[in-house]
């Protein structure tokens, strides 16, 4: 047993895309349509998805992620010129069969092995969440999967983070927040919950207020900062 760097955590709860689910995948699994265009199409999707949820969140206009993801797909296909037939359908539909990190399934059962709860908190919509949940096998992983859709609003906003503490009972110094999006990590501790900023793409430290309690470069370094590694 290592000797714990945060303590008093009775929840684990993960941000679900790009810190438990790889959303590089996506684009990545329609390669041979794409051919090498498919990494410029993933980061402008992706950008573009995340733009496109703050923009909905400051005009009011809330829509779930499944639109705002199809958006975002809609403009990065015109910006880039690609248009191929059944191609957006396959592209939208991989979303729902994305690929968990290799470390995940392991750190989320050694968590609740150790009596820790687990969930995801996500702008993903209940439909989106649950198939990559169930196609990545994490079901039986996770004590709660949780939706913004609940508050009709995307993270940062404060209800949505709001969600896990009501959920499980525990006030926010008892979770553990777990997201790779330095935004959403440094937003999270803003709003009060320990945070471990999963560096995966070694982004530099965000300028908004906070700074998370810890940086780790994927998740199989959590177990160690819970004092069960
Ligand atoms: C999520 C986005 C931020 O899963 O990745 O909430």
């Amino acid at each position: 047993m290592s000797k714990p760097m945060l303590s008093g955590i009775e929840v684990c709860v993960f941000d679900a895309y790009g810190t438990l689910f790889d959303v590089s995948s996506v684009a990545r699994g329609a390669r041979d349509a794409l051919g090498e265009r498919w990494q410029t199409l993933s980061d402008l999707w992706r950008s573009k998805q995340l733009q496109y949820t703050w923009l909905r969140g400051l005009a009011g206009h809330h829509a779930d992620f499944w639109q705002v993801t199809g958006d975002a797909l809609d403009f990065s296909l015109g910006t880039l010129g690609i248009e191929q037939p059944g191609l957006r359908e396959r592209l939208m539909n991989l979303y729902l069969r994305i690929d968990a990190y290799p470390e995940v399934p392991a750190v989320l059962q050694r968590l609740q092995a150790a009596g820790l709860k687990t969930a995801i908190l996500s702008n993903g919509s209940p439909a989106m969440l649950d198939a990559a949940v169930d196609s990545a096998g994490l079901r039986a992983s996770l004590d709660a999967v949780l939706s913004v859709e609940t508050v009709g609003v995307f993270k940062p906003h404060p209800s949505v983070y709001r969600l896990a503490g009501s959920h499980f009972a525990v006030a926010p110094e008892n979770i553990c927040f777990l997201s790779s999006n330095g935004w959403d990590a440094f937003s999270a501790k803003a709003f009060g919950f320990h945070v471990l900023w999963c560096n995966r793409f070694g982004q530099a430290p965000e300028r908004i207020p906070a700074l998370p309690d810890g940086e780790i470069g994927d998740l199989s370094a959590l177990p160690a900062w819970l004092g069960i590694g």
